[in-house]
């Protein structure tokens, strides 16, 4: 057995909780963190090795010798300059989405990718969950006829915890969520129609969310938490802690995009922070069919019957339910396959399921999407 590849963690809290399937693996080990939170340095060594390397500045991890891979886990608003240095330094790179928060920063990743030679990924794990890839399947085998329109509505009820208790509340950080959580979709749409959205336009707006609370109050200070309008009564960790109702917030709760390919493709993206429920809806309309995603991760594919037209009385259509069954792992069972991704792609050379053009298209049209909500609504011409 060769020797096991040696991954360095950039930001080694929440989301960094997947680098143990790399552990699990037995092809890679965990062997250096880097965060500016002691308290996660110290979880991190718990769980990792006390023997570890860890840091609080990137450079250091990355200039070391024994890393193979760096893997980022940073904040949306710091993935380019440690994702573009890891390259530069010969590191291969996992990097979690949305890659950047500018198109600007995205194309500097891709130059450093190219000019490096080595390898990244970008964390798209939906790419590798059953729920999508059936659908794929459901859409390749041709069951729905040429796909012509897709239509996303994603509820989410853990939005005040998970985008509005920190920097992701803010167009400095994240810019939009259009990018945070929205790319995720975005992505899978460009994955399902096999084409990119070239044209958006958007609305949305500040619901819930954002306030007249000062923007230094924390939830451990706040005399109203835990009795707030922040339902989602959840704030973990130091960095996840700022007032849901503070001045500064400024990305919306609430979003509306209309998409399109030059092919004609139609797209929809509806986004709701204060739902009560949380589920991804997709529709997706061919010239013989519809495939509907069902609340209990289900889908139900919809085919025109034969020799039938809508205009004669007898119009009607065949159903089909395809069950996902049991999923193991976040994400719907996509992080852990994500992850082996990664290694198959250092070690085997096996291309992951999104590459980084895709990553920057993702981040394209949300970045115009939001330009659109923001500045009167009109129509936005997607430019890499
Ligand atoms: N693919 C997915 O499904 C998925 C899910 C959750 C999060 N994410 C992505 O993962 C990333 C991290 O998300 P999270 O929820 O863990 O965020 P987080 O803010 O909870 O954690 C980020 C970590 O980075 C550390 N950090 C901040 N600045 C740093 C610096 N300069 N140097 C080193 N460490 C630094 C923080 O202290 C923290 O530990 C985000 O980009 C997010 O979009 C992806």
């Amino acid at each position: 057995m060769q020797n096991k590849l040696k991954i360095g963690l950039v930001g080694v809290a929440h989301r960094a909780h997947i680098a143990r399937h790399w552990q699990e693996d037995g092809r890679a080990v965990v062997s250096a963190g880097c965060d500016i939170v002691p308290e996660y340095l110290n979880k991190f060594k718990e769980e990792y090795g006390q023997d570890t390397f860890t840091c609080d500045d990137y450079r250091k991890l990355i200039s070391r010798d024994d890393i193979d891979a760096v893997a980022i886990f940073t904040p949306d608003n710091f993935h380019a300059e440690p994702a573009i240095a890891a390259l530069e330094a010969g590191k291969d790179v996992f990097l979690e989405k949305p890659m950047a928060i500018t198109v600007e920063d995205c194309r500097k990743i891709v130059a450093a990718e190219k000019m490096s030679g080595r390898k990244l990924m970008i964390g798209f794990n939906l790419r590798y969950n059953d729920y999508f890839n059936t659908m794929k399947r459901v859409i390749e085998d041709g069951t729905i006829g040429e796909i012509k329109t897709i239509w996303i509505r994603h509820f989410i009820n853990y939005g005040g915890w998970a985008y509005f208790h920190d920097y992701r509340a803010n167009q400095k950080g994240s810019t939009s969520l259009l990018l945070q959580k929205a790319s995720h979709d975005i992505d899978i749409a460009h994955y399902l129609i096999g084409e990119y959205f070239d044209r958006v336009a958007g609305m949305g707006t500040l619901s819930v969310y954002g306030g007249d609370k000062p923007n230094d109050l924390t939830c451990d200070k706040c005399p109203e938490s835990g009795s707030c309008g922040d339902f989602s009564e959840r704030s973990d960790g130091p960095n996840k802690r700022m007032c849901c109702f503070r001045k500064e917030v400024d990305v919306e709760d609430q979003s509306a995009i209309l998409m399109s390919t030059k092919n004609g493709i139609m797209g929809t993206y509806q986004q709701c922070h204060f739902s009560p429920d949380s589920w991804r809806n997709y529709a997706i309309i061919g010239t013989r069919g519809r495939i509907e995603s069902n609340p209990d991760e289900s889908i139900t594919v919809y085919t025109q019957k034969k020799n039938q037209t809508r205009k004669s009385a007898g119009f009607s259509y065949s159903q089909a339910r395809f069950e996902i069954g049991e999923t193991r792992g976040g994400h719907g069972g996509a992080d852990p396959q994500m992850c082996e991704s990664f290694l198959d792609y250092l070690i085997d050379d096996i291309p992951p399921r999104a590459t980084s053009l895709d990553a920057l298209m993702a981040v394209a049209v949300g970045v115009k999407g939001a330009e659109s909500i923001r500045n009167g609504n009109i129509p936005q011409v997607v430019e890499i």
